[in-house]
């Protein structure tokens, strides 16, 4: 088999319909076989729940060819837990979480040739989703939903690759207390939009979203969690419930203390603190690591000692590390990362 003609160093985040994906179907109380398709389209009635009332789960995961020329994913496991979980809280069928490991399998396995070759910073990017089929027309959970998994090969999510972004903080909300920021949702992600056209028209890359109670902590941008680095290297990043629980997040901490020995704090961090920083990242699936050169609200500019130019030292430790890892130069934590083929 031959890789697929595509300009690999440029692919930049975006669409691209693959030869096959995985679809399995929910009635009558139970999920079918499943299996995959070449079709990309989905047909379902005006009045399904999805339409009518946004009942949609999501993850995000990605493949990659090693050094050694296998494909990998990393920790899948995780992708499919935290499906588990969102899907139980929108008071949807969770999908089982073995049978989104076979589906991921299969579906990188059927679209082999679109996984980005080693030496180039692309990789295949997995979109499971769960939606609502079923038709509803009073508010409450449909009875009929579909599990489907699609491939897309992708380069860096923000359009300057790894140089550091300019992210303001919203006027917006993004999550409640109590709500749904905890969970991959469709509709968190509708109700950032608004906010995130206001950050670009502004000319910002991001938005940083405050906990809506207080506007006085950092909780995260629309698509990934926050790390920042204080001037002796201790990596702190925030925690509250209405953050996601990122998976790259929470491995980085693993990397931190346990393999490059820094100190962590998992706590509240006020945005009074940022002034303290002497780096910030955003870190997740799409991410990656993505540098902050700079956090503006209202008059105030926070302008970290990293600067405009380069990822700072530990982030860039933190991101050399975690790459080694997916890509199979650095040793993995024990089952990290799932050999597809
Ligand atoms: N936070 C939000 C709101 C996200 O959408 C994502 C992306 O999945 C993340 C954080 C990062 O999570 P992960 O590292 O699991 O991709
Ligand atoms: C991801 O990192 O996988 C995400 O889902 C973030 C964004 C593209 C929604």
């Amino acid at each position: 088999m031959a890789k697929a003609d595509l300009d690999w160093e440029n692919l930049g985040f975006a669409y691209r319909s693959l030869p096959q994906r995985y679809v399995s179907n929910y009635a009558n109380g139970t999920w079918d076989e499943g299996g995959l398709t070449s079709d990309s389209t989905v047909a379902i009635s005006e009045c399904a729940g999805i339409l009518q009332y946004c009942q949609e789960v999501f993850e995000g995961l990605k493949a990659y060819e090693t050094a050694d020329g296998h494909i990998v994913t990393f920790r899948p496991d995780l992708n499919a837990a935290r499906m588990y979980d969102s899907a139980a809280y929108l008071e949807m069928p969770s999908f089982p979480k073995e049978r989104f490991l076979e589906a991921v399998d299969a579906v990188v396995k059927a679209n082999r040739d679109y996984v980005p070759p080693y030496g180039t910073d692309a990789s295949l990017y997995l979109r499971p989703f769960i939606f609502a089929s079923g038709e509803v027309i009073g508010v409450k959970p449909a009875d009929e939903y579909q599990f489907r998994l699609f491939a897309t090969p992708v380069g860096s999510y923000f359009k300057g690759g790894i140089k550091p972004i300019r992210l303001c903080v919203s006027a917006f909300d993004r999550a409640a207390p109590h709500g749904t920021g905890h969970i991959k949702a469709g509709l968190n992600y509708a109700m950032s939009l608004h906010a995130y056209m206001a950050a670009h028209a502004a000319g910002f890359d991001e938005n940083m979203f405050l906990d809506a109670a207080t506007r006085t902590h950092v909780e995260e941008t629309g698509g990934a969690n926050f790390l920042f680095i204080k001037k002796d290297g201790t990596v702190v990043t925030p925690k509250s419930p209405s953050i996601l629980p990122s998976v790259t997040r929470r491995s980085l901490v693993y990397i931190a203390e346990h393999v490059l020995g820094l100190k962590v704090e998992h706590r509240p961090v006020a945005f009074e603190e940022l002034n303290d920083f002497a780096e910030c990242g955003l870190c997740g699936t799409a991410a990656v690591i993505s540098p902050v050169g700079s956090v503006t609200h209202g008059d105030q500019v926070i302008a970290f000692p990293s600067g405009m130019e380069h990822m700072g030292p530990v982030l860039q430790k933190l991101y050399d590390t975690l790459r080694g890892i997916q890509l199979g130069t650095v040793e993995a934590p024990e089952g990290w990362i799932r050999k597809i083929c």
